[in-house]
């Protein structure tokens, strides 16, 4: 019977996805033709996507086709989920330089076999010189591009730190041999897809206006072609420091010294002391009950965990599953429920060490409630009419990968140089390309950031505080077991991507590559329209939805879901044979891979 989950089009992409890197790949399943014609019959509902990559003893799904095969290698060594974990993060920053990183920071939440989970915060922080007007100019307006492509841009880089304490802390194996596969990877370098070419071009110009960027992201001044090689001979110098010597390889010494010059001589303000401060905080990860699932995100300063919560929270009042996928009410009171939520998201939240997050309120299901009873089931909410002090709120470019192992482990892990490569800055000599994660910061009450947020005054600047983040590497459970983990690139819109793939799954009983693949929508309270990707409202749906009010826009970029379901590909499902493992790479970009063992 399990056979009958499978669906046609899988059979059909078959081919495709044993030879593509951009899709997903991997042992495929494998399907009686009696079996192929019943489900050609009976499960046709079922058929809008290929199938779930699946695998008996793990699965790794990251943005970039080389890293998932380092995670899975690391896996199949007898390795642990964060092994995989910190293996693919060294990778990732070699082979997937827009987001993956060593000069950025991140998240990682970790769901353990022994019921512990945890949450590593390894935000960049804002270097100890930063004041809260440093974005403005004399005329008090935010000067431009000095948040986004400035040195002063870049907050002090937590990557490093994060996997190291993850690996410490609960790895097993040896960092050397984690990180032998990136070192080798940057000094022999690797054969650019197109993938990884489109990319490269997003930047446009801007590897021009540094030297030490331009030295390596551009082949002798022009763009990288497809199938020709990117080596980063100082990027392997910086891993080698690393291996031998940890986290102080990095923040200290030659590499330290190289961060710190680079900062000056660009005018920046990121000392020593900013490098020898730095550290990464272990943290109670966010956690609420949808359904009887269990949701383990990110704390503040990411708001993702504690806003795909609330609005987790007032969704749960209401029969999604009984509407139906995408009916109109249902559209309607998701976008309703996002309004609200990120208006506490932009006004309530920042870094816990400088600001009270009101989580207890946020995360109440009464609070849940009084929500609902202000979303008027036949209208649209005004952005502008729910403001802090309205009843009842008193008071990128990212990447992300997915890991679970054999063990019964499972590690969510979110991090950024913010906009693709960062401030687009490299650290002369280290081949490490700084962050622009400052841009996170509130630069001026109101004012809208790159990901278009209005922000207030809990997330202004301040030194050694993390910027807000939306970033939610999340893990769901069922009985204290891990049965999902889920993550997504994408600024702003990281917290509703990852929540459709929720609820796709969790209400309306999709497979987890038919949750990623789903058309999305997003609405973030300001500015008021919400986008929609193609094809996710019908026209007669849309046009119900914009006679109640609603007012649309066009789509973003996409995010790009790593998304694993433990058990069987869909929550409650059958295992299709001895497959454990389901994992779904998003086909919006076409760099990642999904891949089990
Ligand atoms: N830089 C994107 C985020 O942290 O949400």
């Amino acid at each position: 019977m399990s056979d009958f989950l499978v669906p046609i089009r899988a059979l059909r992409h078959t081919a495709t996805v044993l030879w593509h890197p951009g899709r997903s790949a991997g042992r495929p399943l494998r399907v009686a033709l009696g079996s192929w014609l019943a489900a050609a019959f009976f499960s046709v509902s079922h058929a809008a996507s290929v199938a779930p990559v699946a695998a008996e003893n793990g699965m790794v799904v990251t943005a970039q086709h080389l890293a998932t095969r380092i995670g899975v290698d690391v896996l199949k060594a007898g390795g642990n989920a964060v092994d995989a974990a910190v293996a693919v993060g060294y990778a990732l920053a070699v082979v997937y330089p827009a987001a993956g990183n060593l000069g950025g920071g991140g998240f990682m939440t970790i769901q353990l076999a022994d019921g512990r989970k945890t949450f590593l915060d390894f935000r960049e922080k804002a270097p100890l010189a930063a004041t809260p007007h440093m974005y403005l100019g004399p005329d008090g307006h935010v000067v431009s591009g000095l948040s986004t492509k400035s040195h002063l841009a870049v907050g002090v880089p937590g990557t490093v730190s994060g996997l190291e304490r993850a690996l410490a802390q609960f790895g097993t194996m040896k960092r050397a041999e984690l990180i032998a596969p990136a070192v080798r990877l940057a000094e022999e370098g690797f054969r650019l897809e197109q993938g990884d070419v489109d990319l490269m071009r997003v930047v446009g110009d801007d590897f021009r206006r540094d030297p030490a960027t331009a030295a390596i992201f551009l082949n002798g001044g022009q763009p990288f072609n497809v199938g020709q090689t990117l080596v980063q001979k100082d990027l392997a110098y910086t891993l080698r420091r690393i291996s031998e010597e940890g986290a102080r390889g990095f923040y200290q010494g030659p590499v330290g010294a190289a961060i710190v010059t680079s900062s000056q001589a660009g005018k920046g303000i990121i000392t020593q002391a900013d490098l020898d401060q730095y550290s990464t905080r272990e943290m109670k990860p966010v956690e609420c009950d949808y359904r009887g699932y269990r949701v383990v995100s990110a704390p503040p300063p990411s708001s993702g965990g504690t806003i795909v919560c609330e609005i987790l929270n007032i969704l749960e009042g209401y029969p999604l599953k009984d509407w139906g996928f995408r009916a109109a009410q249902a559209v309607h009171v998701q976008i309703e429920a996002m309004r609200h939520a990120y208006m506490d998201r932009n006004n309530y939240l920042g870094d816990p060490d400088f600001v009270k997050n009101p989580l207890d309120r946020l995360l109440d299901k009464g609070y849940a409630a009084q929500i609902r009873g202000v979303i008027n089931p036949a209208r649209a909410g005004a952005s502008t009419d729910i403001v802090p002090g309205s009843a009842p709120h008193e008071g990128n470019n990212t990447t992300h990968y997915s890991v679970a192992d054999q063990y019964g482990n499972a590690v969510s892990v979110t991090y950024t140089l913010n906009e693709w490569f960062g401030a687009r800055l490299t650290a002369a000599g280290t081949g490490v390309l700084l962050n622009n994660e400052m841009d996170d910061f509130t630069a001026k009450v109101g004012l809208p950031n790159i990901y278009g947020l209005v922000q207030g005054q809990a997330n202004a600047i301040a030194p050694g505080k993390r910027p807000l983040s939306s970033m939610s590497p999340t893990i769901v459970t069922k009985d204290g077991k891990p049965v999902m983990v889920v993550g997504t690139p994408g600024g702003s819109r990281i917290i509703t991507a990852v929540l459709h793939t929720l609820v796709n799954v969790i209400d309306y009983g999709m497979n987890v590559q038919e949750a990623v693949d789903a058309p999305r929508f997003h609405q973030q309270w300001l500015p008021e329209p919400t986008n929609l990707e193609r094809h996710a409202l019908s026209p007669d749906t849309q046009r119900i939805l914009e006679g109640m009010g609603h007012r649309f826009g066009n789509p973003q970029p996409p995010n790009q879901m790593s998304a694993i379901l433990i058990g069987a590909p869909t929550l409650g499902g059958t295992p299709v044979g001895g497959n454990r493992f389901y994992g779904a790479n998003d086909p919006r970009r076409n760099t990642g891979l999904a891949l089990g063992h």
